[in-house]
């Protein structure tokens, strides 16, 4: 009997893949989260208190420093600006009430992108989403008129991947979680691209994308300081926002960084380097997005930088079993989107991304907010209960169910431009 038991939980792992983690001493016990003290965020290089507003410029230098010497790696300066060009003519979508349209992006014919966009069938300029897929443009929506990508993809059965390649029955396969006809009733667009063109997804071919961009731009970076792939598709995400700014109908001014999960994490790390974003979206980003490290519940930074090394920089993994002593923590990178628009979200049954740790962060961060003169969370002492958004320039939801990005997800997103960037 306990044999078979055995058997149907190693099973049942091998199915569920990397979210089920019954078998390591993973912290789900919100007992035996370590007590912990988080480093401060008002404070100067020599640890004074931060007096005015303007003291924040310096401040903000030195912890996006630290997060990229120690986390996900520089930026290289001096990367190439990419051209656009149009694959297509806009096209009348959603019985002529969205346009949708595929723009190539280019660096220097060293590399490409291809990017999918819809936007309302009017000519006024709108916010819009620009974000990260994972298995394709063609995957978004089973328009056949959208180019497949045959480039390599992670290996998926529920997205007819075979063989790293998508193929015919790939179409409209991750649809639920780009709710087109929803934005679009809001009035505003939505910009996406396949992750893997910007860096595929496996220390084995990440090099595969632009990567080899920044071959010769990184001599001065010390080599256990340089960028991973979280790096490399947050300076994507950037990409796409300036190439927004060619785009008729899109305001640029008005762009919303949004990542499900590992590309919440770049969402995070591309809208606090790049402030030109006027909000940012978490969606389940977890460990090394949202989540607090120093809980150590659910993913930690071990677990993180040994299965997925390629993420992040070389210093990175010298933080695992050594929270404590991280000189940074995630309420820090939050606040960096500080006073702009911060919508970060969870999912209650998602604990490995530690839900209760993404809503602590949020908490802590709003200090920022506070502190230059914005109502961020406003008159929230402790979590919200499930499917109940709390908080103004900084947002906050948990959502029912589980690790996903989905149509309740989006409509607080677009609620959350409706109540601060809709003019
Ligand atoms: C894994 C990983 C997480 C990540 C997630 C995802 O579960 O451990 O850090 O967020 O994949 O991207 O779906």
């Amino acid at each position: 009997m306990l044999t078979r038991r055995a058997f149907t939980v190693t099973s049942l792992a091998t199915l569920l893949g990397s979210r089920l983690h019954a078998q390591d001493d993973t912290i789900y016990d919100e007992s035996k989260v370590p007590a912990y003290t988080l480093p401060p965020l008002l404070v100067d290089d020599a640890g004074r208190p931060l007096r005015a507003a303007a003291d924040w410029g310096r401040r903000r230098v030195a912890l996006l420093d630290t997060f990229a010497a120690q986390l996900y790696g520089r930026t290289p300066g001096g990367l190439p600006a990419c051209t656009v060009t149009q694959v297509d003519r806009p096209v009348p979508v959603l019985d002529g009430r969205a346009l949708r349209q595929q723009l190539r992006l280019d660096w220097l014919g060293r590399a490409s992108v291809d990017v999918l966009v819809y936007r309302p069938a009017h000519e006024r300029p709108v916010p819009v989403f620009i974000g990260l897929n994972y298995y394709g443009n063609h995957a978004v929506d089973p328009d056949p008129a959208i180019l497949l990508n045959r480039r390599w993809m992670r290996a998926s059965e529920p997205n007819a991947i075979v063989d790293h390649r998508a193929t015919e029955r790939s179409r409209g396969t991750t649809a639920l979680r780009w709710p087109i006809d929803l934005v679009i009733a809001r009035d505003c667009a939505v910009m996406t691209a396949y992750y893997g063109d910007f860096a595929p997804d496996d220390p084995s071919v990440v090099r595969d994308g632009i990567a080899p961009l920044a071959d010769g731009l990184q001599d001065r970076i010390p080599v256990r300081e340089r960028w991973g792939a979280i790096g490399m598709w947050a300076w994507g995400l950037s990409q796409m926002r300036a190439a927004a700014s060619s785009v008729p109908g899109l305001d640029a001014t008005r762009a919303i960084v949004i990542g499900h999960s590992r590309l919440g994490k770049a969402a995070l790390w591309a809208g606090v380097q790049d402030e030109a974003f006027a909000m940012v979206v978490s969606n389940d980003s977890g460990c090394a997005g949202a989540a607090l490290s120093r809980r150590i519940y659910g993913e930690t930074i071990a677990r993180i930088t040994s299965s997925f090394p390629h993420w992040f920089c070389g210093n990175a993994a010298s933080w695992a079993n050594r929270e404590a002593e991280m000189p940074v923590d995630q309420h820090q990178l939050l606040a960096l989107v500080a006073p702009r628009v911060l919508h970060v979200a969870s999912a209650i049954d998602d604990r490995w991304a530690d839900p209760r740790g993404e809503f602590l962060a949020t908490q802590s961060a709003d200090e920022a907010w506070r502190f230059l003169g914005g109502t961020g969370l406003g008159p929230v002492t402790d979590m919200p209960t499930v499917d109940t958004p709390v908080g103004q320039r900084v947002r906050y939801h948990v959502r029912t169910g589980g690790h996903d990005i989905n149509r309740y997800d989006w409509t607080q997103y677009v609620e959350t431009v409706r109540s601060t960037l809709h003019k």
